[in-house]
């Protein structure tokens, strides 16, 4: 684990952090970093991830690790290691050197979190282990993250609030993955030239992200078929005349993500066809984006995006009929089936392990409706929340071929038109935008999105 250079600032953050924290809650919390799961063995672990709420108030990912959080003081639990360790894993900073880092009070062994247990109130990490450990030190049952009760839900809902906003430490953390992650789509772009294989643009990609100490924040999608939207195959090969569509985002060593997609032609030219519906998925990328700004309805800007991408493809002939009409039957989700974004932070989709509370307003629940289930995130927009904006076209051959559709869109799509742009399976344009006081950044700008731009930087 790489110590930062600047802990005093990071001690600074956290007890920020804490004093927040007190200001909405009043009893004592436990949070557990997690442990590695075994990947065929036991020794041969997969990468060890920590639990983001732990990382929000102990900074640093410390494996096999709990923090107990009382107002202002902060404890730090873990056992040192064992002697035999330095031969396999070398020096490890011991628990006192942790605490001095990260402005705890105090380290403990393990063993002693249990006097600490009484009346304090957890969230479920997602290893299944540490799960165990959390029902025997608290001696009670631990409810999955997204079911939490009583003073469990009440830390959760004070955590949601804490994390929808973020501070500056977290902004420089996220600016910095995004800055990795532009030079990452810039390397797929001119790696694609010579590339055979999908998974020769993928390794050009998570090569900067590797190089630059970081590790995706996500299984990266790097795909000619990008009508399968979290598609993690890598073995087709790239042709001219594909679209390429990369989502590969990078997250720094303290745990902060970015989100990023971009479609770009193996030929280093868009035909006509795909020039014309990426220009319509760009079209409602770019009115959102206009409208991000503090009250807005998240809501209202993915339906802004069904309005724009219905409306381009009437406009293509694909579609037939009034927009507003089409956008009523969800007509626009037979192409854009998902949501236009999600928030991000510690998570690329933040906070999701506690299902729709972090996402949905309190009283809102999921859509049932084709053309709004899958929005993930349903709020008016706050200064500080960081949303990704993502609006795509696909040809999913799930929906375009099931007969229920087929019936129910029969009229409404001109399906001999829609034959004609067989070269554009799947687009997608992604960016990271922050709302300000009273508008927006978009953080990941300097990665063009427009055909020129893209045409020219490849
Ligand atoms: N980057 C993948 C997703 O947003 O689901
Ligand atoms: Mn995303």
């Amino acid at each position: 684990m790489q110590i930062p250079t600047n802990h005093i600032y990071l001690a600074t953050i956290l007890l920020k952090r804490r004093q927040n924290l007190a200001k909405l809650i009043n009893f004592p919390v436990i949070l557990w970093s997690g442990s590695r799961s075994s990947r065929n063995f036991p020794a041969n672990t997969f990468p060890f991830r920590c639990s983001s709420h732990f990382l929000y108030f102990a900074g640093l990912p410390i494996e096999n690790a709990a923090i107990c959080l009382e107002g202002e003081k902060l404890t730090l639990f873990m056992d040192n290691p064992p002697p035999s360790n330095l031969l396999w894993h070398g020096e490890i900073p011991t628990g006192d050197r942790l605490a001095e880092i990260i402005g705890a009070d105090a380290a403990f062994p393990m063993s002693e979190l249990k006097f600490y247990a009484t009346n304090a109130a957890t969230i479920s990490v997602q290893n299944p282990i540490t799960k165990i450990t959390q029902s025997e030190v608290l001696n009670r049952d631990i409810f999955p993250a997204n079911k939490a009760e009583e003073i469990d839900l009440e830390l959760t809902k004070a955590i949601i609030f804490l994390r929808l906003s973020h501070d500056d430490a977290a902004l420089t953390e996220i600016k910095q993955a995004v800055a990795v992650t532009m030079e990452a789509h810039k390397a797929g772009m001119a790696a694609t030239t010579n590339a055979k294989f999908e998974a020769n643009i993928r390794a050009a990609m998570e090569n900067i992200i590797i190089s630059d100490n970081m590790t995706c924040a996500y299984p990266s999608i790097v795909t000619v078929h990008g009508e399968v939207l979290h598609n993690e195959e890598y073995f087709h090969p790239v042709q001219k005349g594909d679209l390429l569509l990369a989502d590969v985002g990078a997250e720094t060593s303290l745990g902060w993500a970015s989100d990023v997609t971009r479609t770009w032609p193996v030929s280093g030219k868009f035909s006509s066809t795909q020039k014309d519906i990426y220009d319509v998925v760009l079209a409602a990328h770019d009115h959102c984006i206009s409208q991000i700004k503090p009250g807005v309805e998240y809501l209202d800007i993915h339906l802004l995006a069904a309005k724009v991408i219905a409306e381009g493809l009437v406009d293509l002939g694909i579609l037939k009929g009034k927009v507003e009409d089409l956008v009523e039957m969800d007509a626009h989700a037979l192409f854009f089936p998902h949501g236009i974004g999600h928030l991000l932070g510690l998570d690329v989709h933040d906070m999701e392990d506690l299902g729709d509370l972090a996402g949905y307003e309190i009283g809102r629940e999921r859509s049932n409706r084709f053309g709004l289930g899958f929005l993930r995130l349903n709020r008016p927009l706050i200064p500080g929340m960081l949303v990704t904006i993502e609006p795509g076209f696909y040809q999913v051959p799930a929906i375009l071929n099931n007969q229920e559709m087929r019936g129910k869109y029969q009229n409404i799509v001109n399906w001999e038109k829609l034959e004609k742009f067989s070269d554009v399976r799947g687009i997608r344009i992604e960016d990271d935008v922050l709302v300000t006081t009273n508008g927006a950044e978009v953080l990941t700008q300097e990665l063009p999105t427009n055909t020129d731009g893209i045409e020219n930087l490849m």
